[in-house]
């Protein structure tokens, strides 16, 4: 992700209630892993004003889309119960079930992921053919991994591998998001948010995407993103609490949904 690479003492010192990131720390000394063990103590930060996280229900079955190094995961387990010696490093747990699996296509993350955690299955594969059976989930969560793919072909997966009744949470990239590319100040930054701000602006009036020079962003309007659950057929579509620069919508899928695989 283009960040520099930091010390463990730069990336912060673990606070009482989770001694296990001091070894996150540890084994995140990459440029990929530095971003992602900033979202993990943004995630495990209540008072962080960037914090916003699913809320997973004890006994759900949750699929993670572009998990990165499961951070959210991690955090927003029913389970954990802050402190070190347990299946996931920030957690002093033996003893919880396996519920929560992720998905992504950048194997370092992954690989990150697994060191942090021996209960949270992660598996290498994109959100437009998620590697999973039909309706195998309980709840599927996507945090910011969603602007960097074809909407409609990833909801259409999603209703796939989750089972009637079953609920959805994503956070995505609402317009002002573009100005962190403009912020870069360089042509090439700004070409970019202009193609990201173009590619939005399609996508709210077509619901299609393209991608330049093989990647993908684009911002989402809460009104496409509903136009595309409701094409597949969620129902209960609802905005939820996030902070200003994410928009968080949440829906789920009737009991009996029509067409779906059985
Ligand atoms: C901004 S990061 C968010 C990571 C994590 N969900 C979080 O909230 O911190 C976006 C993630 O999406 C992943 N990603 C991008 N394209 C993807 C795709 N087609 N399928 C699955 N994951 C993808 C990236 O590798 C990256 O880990």
């Amino acid at each position: 992700m283009g960040l520099p690479e930091l010390t463990v003492e730069e990336m912060g010192v673990p606070t009482a209630d989770n001694p296990g990131l001091k070894r996150c720390a540890e084994l995140a000394r990459t440029p990929v892993g530095n971003y992602h063990y900033g979202e993990l103590k943004i995630a495990l930060d209540p008072a962080s004003p960037s914090h916003y996280l699913p809320v997973v229900p004890a006994g759900a079955k949750v699929l993670d889309i572009g998990c990165g190094a499961g951070q959210t995961l991690i955090a927003a387990c029913p389970y954990r119960v802050p402190g070190e010696g347990g299946l996931c490093l920030p957690c002093s747990r033996n003893d919880c079930p396996e519920w929560g699996y992720g998905v992504d296509i950048d194997e370092e993350a992954l690989a990150l992921g697994r060191a942090w955690s021996r209960r949270m299955v992660f598996s290498l594969g994109s959100a437009d053919r998620l590697p999973y059976n039909d309706q195998e989930f309980d709840l599927v969560i996507s945090r910011v991994a969603l602007p960097y793919v074809d909407m409609q072909r990833a909801i259409a997966e999603i209703r796939r591998v989750l089972r009637p009744g079953g609920r959805i949470w994503i956070a995505l990239h609402p317009f002002r998001t573009i100005f962190l590319h403009w912020r870069q100040r360089n042509w090439k930054g700004w070409c970019f948010a202009g193609y990201v701000a173009l590619n939005g602006l399609f996508f709210h009036l077509t619901l299609r995407t393209f991608c330049l020079l093989y990647r993908r962003e684009y911002w989402q309007s809460e009104s496409a993103t509903r136009r595309v659950l409701t094409k597949a057929g969620f129902v209960n579509i609802q905005r939820e609490p996030g902070p200003p620069n994410r928009l968080s919508i949440s829906a789920e899928l009737p009991e009996s949904v029509p067409g779906a695989v059985r």
